[in-house]
């Protein structure tokens, strides 16, 4: 799988990474034992980057229960998200003991009380406990504030939302990441679902075979990863085989312009 630094953080990530949210919010030794399968055949695939959050109920427990014995493989990308500055210290000291005291990528979730927030994680930089810094949003009316953020030189990755449905991100924020020379996360890549599992006929991906292309949601991701100012995107899953078909999408030939337009014309024909 395709490695990009994440931004100037030091640190190489698969383009392909994987997200928690909702998959990972299970309890019990069966689901849980299903998730650790999950993070098996992701890291045989080279999905070494995974995102959670405490706002993901247990998901970032069960993410280091499955990391168990395995943590230097993975890349942990997590977040402190509260108003709240005694509980972000709880969030902070849970996932330290999930993740053997170290965070790779500690994000400021939603930009929730970003300002103290980026205080404590630069402290934990200093202590040798979190590796790089940066600040999530998924609604549009938070870009703005977030592009003021990326400005402060105060982070060096940002995560958004981007897929063939929804480019807001390729208006300004993209092209400033870029310039400032962020890592850039690709939340929602394959639209919360409902874009990967649009049925789009196997035929219509014949174009895309040259690629390495089988799937519709390879394509979707592929669309991704072929724009260059995107480091790494993250797709969710329960389900191992999807773990496979994602990472399978994470190597070059990348689209060019033509693919990828083509690629935008199915999902608004599929799943618009
Ligand atoms: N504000 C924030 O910071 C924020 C907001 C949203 C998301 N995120 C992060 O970004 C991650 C990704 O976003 P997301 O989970 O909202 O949406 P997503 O990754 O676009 O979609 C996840 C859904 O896609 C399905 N899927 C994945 N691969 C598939 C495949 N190959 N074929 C068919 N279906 C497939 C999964 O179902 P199956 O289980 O059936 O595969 C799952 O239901 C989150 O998990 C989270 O870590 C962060």
């Amino acid at each position: 799988m395709e490695q990009r630094r994440l931004g100037t953080s030091g640190l190489d990530v698969p383009v392909v990474g994987m997200g928690t949210w909702k998959t990972f919010d299970v309890r019990g030794a069966a689901a849980e034992r299903r998730r650790h399968q999950v993070v098996d055949v992701a890291l045989e695939s080279g999905i070494t980057l995974f995102d959670s959050s405490p706002m993901y109920g247990e998901a970032e427990r069960v993410l280091g229960d499955a990391l168990r014995g395995r943590r230097d493989r993975a890349i942990v990308a997590t977040k402190v998200w509260t108003p709240d500055d005694r509980e972000a210290e709880a969030q902070f000291r849970r996932a330290l003991g999930y993740y053997d005291g170290w965070v790779d990528v500690y994000q400021v979730h939603n930009l929730v009380a970003w300002r103290t927030r980026l205080d404590q994680l630069e402290r934990f930089g200093d202590e040798g406990k979190v590796r790089s810094i940066g600040a999530t949003h998924y609604a549009h009316s938070a870009l703005p504030e977030l592009m003021d953020i990326m400005c402060t030189g105060r982070i060096t990755s940002i995560q958004v939302p981007y897929n063939p449905l929804d480019r807001e991100v390729e208006r300004e924020v993209l092209p400033l990441a870029a310039g400032l020379g962020l890592g850039v996360l690709i939340m929602r890549p394959v639209g919360q679902g409902t874009l990967a599992k649009a049925r789009v006929p196997v035929e219509q991906l014949d174009p895309l075979a040259p690629f390495g292309i089988r799937t519709w949601a390879q394509a979707l991701l592929k669309w991704l990863l072929s724009d260059p100012r995107v480091t790494t995107a993250i797709p969710a899953t329960a389900n191992p085989d999807h773990a496979r078909e994602n990472a399978a999408a994470g190597d070059p030939p990348w689209f060019g312009p033509a693919e990828r337009d083509y690629v935008v014309r199915l999902a608004q024909q599929y799943a618009g």
